[in-house]
């Protein structure tokens, strides 16, 4: 079978600008696809409703939306750094994502760079960013974006699901809400 040529995507009504109270929703759902448990199950944040809200409500200056044709198709969620005795101000960017069918054509790299443009005026001198060890295309996303010095950390697990049930089961049974934070998280697949 012959294959489709891609679909011609016209970015000039692109507009990256601040997210606000109304895309919540919609920045909530894009995110739902990008960051599941079954592609990145040792994500050790979670993306949820109160993660968005959460970044909002309390960083509201770096939060930034991608908006094609009234949709959005693209988020900046980003937060500062400062620590105690030191003069250093660290911009971190927490979660960026795009739309799967705008994939590399420029749109993450305009959200992150609206993002060191707003760390840059709020006087931070080194941004930070992570992601899962296995995440290659975003890895390669951030290089090429001028991010280095990799340093490897390790996330470890102590499941106290077990333990709990034990002491609580002749109370009640676990609920089910707890068990599917859990599975989400990755963590319930590894008693
Ligand atoms: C990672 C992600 C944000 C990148 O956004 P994008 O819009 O696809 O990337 P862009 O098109 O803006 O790429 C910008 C530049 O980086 C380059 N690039 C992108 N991915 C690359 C890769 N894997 N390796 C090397 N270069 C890459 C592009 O070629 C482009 O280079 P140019 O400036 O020379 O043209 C996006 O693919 C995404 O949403 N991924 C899923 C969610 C995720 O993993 N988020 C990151 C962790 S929170």
């Amino acid at each position: 079978m012959k294959a489709q040529p891609e679909e011609e995507i016209d970015l000039s009504e692109l507009v990256i600008r601040e997210m606000e109270l109304d895309d919540l929703s919609a920045v909530f759902s894009l995110g739902e696809k990008l960051f599941t448990a079954e592609k990145w199950p040792s994500l050790y944040r979670t993306w949820d409703e109160y993660e968005v809200v959460g970044f909002f409500e309390s960083d509201g200056e770096f939060c930034y939306a991608a908006e094609l044709d009234g949709k959005i198709v693209g988020f900046a969620l980003g937060t500062i750094i400062t620590k105690r005795k030191n003069a250093w101000v660290y911009g971190y960017v927490v979660w960026l994502g795009v739309k799967p069918k705008l994939k590399g054509k420029g749109v993450g790299k305009r959200l992150l760079k609206r993002l060191t443009d707003v760390f840059i005026k709020h006087g931070v001198r080194m941004m930070l960013v992570d992601t899962d060890s296995e995440n290659e295309h975003a890895i390669g996303f951030f290089r090429k974006n001028g991010f280095s010095n990799e340093v490897g950390h390790v996330f470890l697990t102590k499941n106290l699901q077990r333990k709990k049930r034990r002491r609580v089961n002749s109370l009640s049974p676990p609920t089910k809400k707890s068990h599917s934070h859990l599975k989400r998280s990755g963590i319930a697949d590894k008693e």
